[in-house]
């Protein structure tokens, strides 16, 4: 057989085939109420890619009688559910160890936020963070991303937030810049600064606003400068940063031309959501702590309401964010992992899926659009990807089941088999294992 070189494998037309559950996601975005149940099912279905975007999509039969598609690599789907690739809006990507004495400490009775005043939490990450090699760290948050690919992921956001000082953050973000060169997982960077007041800035009470100045003044106007990230968070919360505080950062980072992320109302009520609302925040995320007047006022804006199960689980609360209720109240909802060593260590969005299905009573098809289309309008993107429709790019993931209900509903299995972004395979399970879709019996 006559050898093909890279370039020329890229640019041959893909037919994706024998899709049993060909999950589109097709129409408007971002996804409000009953909409966000609308997944368009192409039932036994085929898409047909070129460039790293979508050609054609539709039945099997009609997309597979085309010219191109008869001349096209096939990909059998063996008559699985083929989605949109998830799109993680939400995750902490580089840190540098897990922090499971502090889960172990948890289970035992000790509180996140008691853990946090004692120096651990974030200022344990920041540690070993400002200490590791930013080889070593980037080598972690590379076998990081494969594990997304192995779990459907084609697209995340990533914060810093674990150095907090100028050159650790720039550090973290310039591995996340070297990483979206070197590997295909689309990463969207975002600059966290105010994530916990650092160990030089504790002590007398004036220093948190001099460190909120520090961010202002000098680290903003570099992040801007050297384009090291694409948005700001703040952490706005009990113990982190007031909402005078965050305001005077998300200001900041709007002038220097960031848009903004929030996390809000996570361990108490602060009026952290109203914040994103008044600044017309890309997102706000977490909202567990959230007031019936704060769901009426998300859902009157563009905000996207980003719902983290993964940290309600983790930290072993039983109230979960309220969901359903901005569904129902016509907000904007995403789901993320929330991917960090302290909250929430899993990189797997079908376990986000089961914990939103299960513990906020998100119906399957709600928490898969969640998922994937309105992250990607949280991240600026939902024209071009989020959904599979012709023109935007082929980022899709592959299941071995034979009922999109079947992803959440098999909680804490990987039936994730096959991962492409941009119309490139960047997970293959291999052989295919034993088990094959059947469905209900
Ligand atoms: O999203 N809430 C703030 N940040 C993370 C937790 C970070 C940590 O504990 O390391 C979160 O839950
Ligand atoms: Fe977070």
């Amino acid at each position: 057989m006559p050898k093909t070189s890279k370039r020329e494998r890229a640019n041959r037309d893909l037919l994706v085939t024998n899709c049993g559950q060909l999950v589109t996601l097709r129409g408007a975005a971002p996804r409000r109420g009953k909409a966000l149940g609308e997944l368009q099912i192409i039932r036994d279905g085929a898409l047909l890619l070129r460039d790293g975007r979508i050609a054609a999509i539709g039945a099997r039969q009609k997309v597979g009688r085309m010219a191109e598609s008869r001349r096209a690599e096939k990909i059998d789907a063996h008559g699985g559910v083929v989605l949109p690739g998830f799109v993680d809006s939400h995750t902490h990507l580089v840190f540098a160890a897990s922090r499971a004495a502090e889960y172990e400490q948890r289970i035992s009775g000790a509180t996140y936020e008691e853990i946090a005043r004692q120096g651990g939490g974030i200022l344990n990450s920041l540690r070993k963070l400002r200490e590791m090699s930013a080889t070593e760290l980037k080598q972690r948050a590379r076998e990081n991303l494969a594990q997304f690919a192995a779990h459907g992921t084609t697209t995340i956001e990533a914060k810093s937030g674990y150095g907090l000082d100028w050159a650790s953050e720039r550090k973290i973000l310039i591995i996340l810049r070297e990483l979206a060169r070197e590997q295909e997982i689309e990463i969207v960077p975002t600059f966290l600064g105010a994530h916990v007041l650092p160990p030089e800035f504790r002590g007398d009470k004036n220093s948190a606003d001099e460190y909120v100045e520090l961010i202002c003044r000098e680290w903003l106007p570099r992040v801007a400068e050297e384009s090291l990230a694409e948005f700001c968070d703040v952490f706005c919360d009990r113990g982190t940063f007031t909402i005078a505080q965050s305001r005077r950062i998300l200001t900041t980072a709007r002038a220097c031309g960031l848009k903004l992320r929030v996390h809000a109302e996570q361990l108490a009520r602060t009026g952290a959501a109203r914040l994103a609302v008044e600044l017309q925040a890309s997102s706000a995320d977490h909202l567990e702590k959230l007031t019936a007047a704060d769901v009426r006022a998300l859902a009157k804006s563009d905000v996207t309401c980003t719902m983290l199960p993964g940290c309600c689980f983790h930290l072993g609360l039983s109230h979960y964010g309220p969901a359903r209720k901005l569904i129902e109240a016509g907000a904007i909802v995403a789901l993320a992992t929330d991917f960090n060593p302290g909250t929430s260590p899993t990189l797997s969005m079908p376990m986000i899926l089961s914990l939103a299905c299960t513990q906020m009573r998100m119906t399957p098809a709600e928490a898969i659009a969640a998922a994937t289309i309105n992250a990607a309008y949280s991240l600026g993107r939902c024209e071009s990807i989020g959904s599979l429709e012709v023109g935007k790019f082929a980022d899709i993931a592959v299941f071995d089941v034979a009922d999109y209900r079947e992803i959440p509903y098999y909680f804490g299995v990987n039936h994730c088999v096959l991962t492409m972004k941009r119309g490139r395979v960047i997970y293959s399970r291999g052989a295919r294992t034993s088990f094959s879709p059947k469905g209900e019996e």
